[in-house]
């Protein structure tokens, strides 16, 4: 017998089923609830609601604990790529060796971009910024590559997922030239997708790129950690757009839309621009704690705090230590890295960040290893939508599949003025 809820009501009593998930979270089912009370749930930003049922990602925020399709992403980031991690969240389980290297094919074979894409972003403004671009380039892959009708639906889905996949690595390369005004570099069929992603950014016929492995690997531990994070607000996105079966390229661009919010994935590019103010200033944290404190002031301390996590986002740790590798090797000392230890070491011990349990997160250190990639800083963002796009496509799929699925369409409470009547402008 599965457990209930009692809600009473104008001295009605109703049972509502509870629902139990795979790590033993509950939630009360109201898919009955308006027409049973005739009342309706309020929740702003979502913090109580569970919009879904998934089989994806499982996020622990009180423990720390961050799974792909039931793995550890420590484990992934340790021994996985980008690639096998995307082929994991989006079909369920790990390739064997044999799927790994189809997949990594498809890859290759779509990554190129097509010809009259380049005009789009020659005479797209300047001033632009990237997540602008990719989000109106992702919408423009549908006119450039139009649905075509003998495919089945399944080949339709695969094909389309394998072109964002691989032609989104291109374009943002692409653009980056485009708008510094060197020639484009074209992916090249012998280098793995991070290491085609980073020639395609860097290489030039006067200064060739050579391959650092520490930086290929660095950049796939990067992706393998924005890769997925259950329903954040991006991915609420894609699958909010995504319900009104609108085809995949635009519920994707939805989501990138949604990641360019600095609450959100453009926190890494401000982070950074957080720590180079301290460092302009001086390097003095206090200023800097003190509006984080000041609850009359919008001033957030970026890179700490998250809806989820009320302990340290593991993924930070990560790409924490990840820092240190690539920094030690690279030995150019970065001094915002030295800024931001010093900031999480005295945020830690303040008593307004414990008694708000705010730790770093994500997006705390991933900026200092793009700086130290190369990556410029009005590119970070981007970076992150590269990383999460296989979560975004794993997590629509998951809602396109769903026998329950249905529009999405919330309700609301009305605060508005009651009746009235229109009023002549004689009479206003
Ligand atoms: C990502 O959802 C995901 O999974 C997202 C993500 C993913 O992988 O997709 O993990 C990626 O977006 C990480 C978050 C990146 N954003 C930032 O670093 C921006 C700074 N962080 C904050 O804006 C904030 O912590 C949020 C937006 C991340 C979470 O905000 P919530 O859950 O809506 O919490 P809130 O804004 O209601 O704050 C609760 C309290 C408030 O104080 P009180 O009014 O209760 O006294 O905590 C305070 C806030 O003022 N607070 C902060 C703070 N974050 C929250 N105070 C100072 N600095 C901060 N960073």
């Amino acid at each position: 017998m599965s457990e209930t809820a009692r809600l009473t009501v104008d001295g009605k009593t109703f049972e509502l089923p509870i629902v139990v998930g795979s790590e033993g979270e509950r939630a009360i089912d109201i898919s009955r609830l308006r027409r049973q009370t005739g009342l309706v749930t309020l929740d702003p930003g979502f913090v109580n609601t569970a919009n879904c049922r998934s089989a994806i990602t499982f996020v622990d925020g009180e423990r720390g604990v961050l799974r792909y399709r039931g793995i550890p992403v420590e484990q992934l980031a340790e021994h996985s790529t980008f690639v096998e991690t995307t082929y994991l969240l989006i079909n369920g389980r790990l390739p064997t060796q044999e799927q790994l290297n189809q997949f990594s094919v498809l890859l290759n074979d779509h990554s190129m971009v097509h010809e009259d894409m380049r005009a789009f972003f020659e005479h797209y403004p300047r001033s632009a910024h990237p997540m602008g671009i990719l989000s109106s380039m992702v919408n423009a892959l549908r006119a450039f590559y139009p649905k075509i009708p003998e495919r089945s639906q399944e080949e339709e889905i695969n094909i389309t997922v394998t072109r964002l996949l691989s032609k989104v690595r291109t374009m943002a390369a692409m653009s980056y030239k485009i708008f510094r005004g060197h020639r484009v570099v074209l992916p090249r069929h012998d280098l793995t997708y991070a290491a085609n992603f980073l020639n395609m950014m860097f290489d030039s016929p006067v200064r060739p790129y050579i391959i650092d492995e520490e930086a290929v690997t660095a950049l796939n531990i990067f992706w393998i950690l924005h890769a997925d994070h259950e329903q954040n607000c991006s991915t609420s996105a894609v699958r909010l757009v995504g319900s009104a079966r609108v085809n995949l390229y635009a519920a994707i661009s939805a989501g990138i839309c949604a990641l360019w919010g600095p609450l959100h994935g453009g926190a890494n590019q401000a982070v950074v621009e957080m720590l180079n103010q301290i460092h302009e200033a001086g390097g003095d944290l206090e200023p800097f704690l003190a509006r984080a404190r000041d609850r009359n002031d919008p001033f957030r301390l970026m890179g700490f705090g998250h809806r989820v996590y009320k302990t340290y986002d593991p993924r930070g740790r990560i790409m924490k230590e990840v820092c240190h590798r690539i920094l030690g090797k690279i030995t150019r000392k970065d001094p915002l890295l030295e800024i931001a230890q010093r900031l999480e070491e005295v945020a830690l011990k303040d008593p307004y960040f414990i008694d708000h349990n705010l730790y770093p997160n994500i997006d705390f250190y991933s900026g200092i290893l793009l700086r130290a990639l190369g990556i410029p800083l009005n590119m970070f963002t981007v970076m992150f939508a590269i990383g999460r796009l296989p979560g975004w496509i794993s997590q629509w799929k998951e809602s396109f599949e769903d026998p329950d699925w249905k529009i999405s369409r919330p309700r609301q409470i009305y605060v508005g003025p009651q009746k009235q009547d229109y009023v002549p402008m004689k009479d206003r």
